[in-house]
């Protein structure tokens, strides 16, 4: 039998490769997906073979991950919870078609992956993986091991000759990709203790954000975001320089307590600087490129599609019905925006576009020739028709 495993290389997913070896009695493929974590992956492929896999990918999808995963959800302005980007639950879906693909090209019967059995990631790589090939079986160790703690893990490492790093234990759980960075864990466990140095790695502390403000523009084509000051990057250069214009102006944290679909509530810190800056400037493109009832309807719909992917449901019929839905409304947004950013806020301070439905002579407080201010007074007349009746109604103390 073969399994395919998302691997990173570190402590964890070294001693899973072992450990379903042992356990499963199985070949085991790794996948070491780069979507920007700036790890260094030279070397990967030799280190999963040195550990026990028959086979290692390491592969580069950061345009991939962009294009195909960030910019969709850029598109919906998607936001769970009013606040999160969705960084990491926009990558799973990814990770999960790769891994799909893998094992039906070398003929594995089950996926497994190091996430823990408390939170959203294993519901996301499973449904993902579940909703392309429901005929793949999921090992996920964290939930089937009796490995309880820090030392339990080690213990298992130096019995297997795994090298257990020297550096000292990570502060957080983290979770990075180009879209974001993510802090859950040690001091962030309390939500009333404010977040510490070590979780500042995208953005400078508002503190220490240059005094003077950086002026920039982006330019959008049909929802996406393809150039910023005037030159076109590729999705996932693009997404990058605008996460470091963005970092060094603090730009983009996020600390929240947000709710996971398993069912507990968790205290999160995110980073993400390009994220932010883009769908600030997204929204304010739209401003002048989208009919009101279009944007309105697509309003509604954010919650929900942000839902959809946070809890990992990316390839559902709802969710590709919902992105349809959008991407009819996005066709004519298209133009650029000027942006001032400075001391963690981005401020819209110009939009313009050869589709604009922005009429300056309807909007004008001078004198126009266009639109007749007496038509205002019917119009006002009529909708305010059903409240005259209410309070009617309602001076004769009737009704509730
Ligand atoms: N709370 C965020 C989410 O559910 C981030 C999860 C980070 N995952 C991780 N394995 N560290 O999307
Ligand atoms: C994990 O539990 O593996 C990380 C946190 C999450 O998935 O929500």
């Amino acid at each position: 039998a073969k399994v395919v495993l998302a691997y990173s290389g570190g402590l964890d997913t070294s001693i899973i490769l072992k450990w379903i070896k042992k356990t499963y009695g199985c070949e085991v493929i790794t996948l070491t997906a780069d979507l920007g974590q700036e790890e260094e992956l030279d070397g990967l492929e030799e280190k999963a073979l040195n550990t026990g896999a028959s086979k290692a990918y390491v592969e580069d999808l950061q345009e991939e991950f962009v294009r195909d995963f960030v910019f969709p959800a850029l598109r919906a302005n998607a936001v769970y919870e009013g606040r999160y980007l969705l960084g990491t639950s926009l990558a799973r879906p990814l990770i999960a078609k790769r891994m799909v693909e893998i094992a039906q090209q070398e003929g594995a019967q089950a996926l497994a992956h190091g996430a823990t059995g408390k939170g959203n990631d294993q519901i996301r790589f499973e449904l993902n993986a579940m909703a392309l090939a429901p005929e793949l079986e999921t090992i996920a160790p964290w939930r089937e091991w009796d490995l309880r703690s820090r030392s339990d893990l080690v213990n298992f490492a130096e019995a297997n000759d795994i090298p257990v790093p020297v550096t000292k234990e990570k502060p957080y759980s983290s979770d990075r990709n180009l879209l974001h960075l993510s802090f859950e864990g040690g001091e962030l466990e309390d939500p009333w203790q404010e977040p510490g140095p070590h979780s500042y790695l995208l953005a400078v502390p508002v503190e220490q954000a240059p005094d003077t403000p950086e002026i920039i523009s982006i330019d959008f084509e049909a929802g996406n975001p393809v150039a910023v000051n005037g030159e076109t990057l590729s999705p996932a250069a693009l997404l990058r320089r605008l996460n470091h214009l963005g970092g060094k102006h603090g730009i983009g944290r996020v600390d929240m307590v947000e709710n996971r679909f398993i069912g507990m509530k968790s205290r999160g810190v995110y980073e993400t600087p390009g994220g932010t800056i883009l769908h600030l400037a997204h929204r304010d493109l739209e401003g002048i490129c989208l009919d009101r009832e279009a944007m309105h309807q697509r309003d509604s719909l954010i919650p929900e599609y942000a839902k959809m992917v946070y809890n990992g449901f990316w390839y559902a019929p709802e969710r590709t019905a919902l992105q349809a839905m959008v991407d009819a409304t996005q066709g004519n947004v298209t133009g650029t925006v000027r942006l001032k950013l400075y001391k963690g806020g981005v401020y819209p301070i110009g939009r313009k576009s050869p589709v604009s439905l922005y009429n300056p002579d309807l909007a004008t407080f001078e004198s126009d020739e266009v639109y007749d201010q007496a038509d205002a007074a019917g119009f006002i007349r009529l909708q305010g028709l059903r409240l005259r009746a209410a309070q009617g109604v309602a001076a004769k103390g009737q009704g509730k």
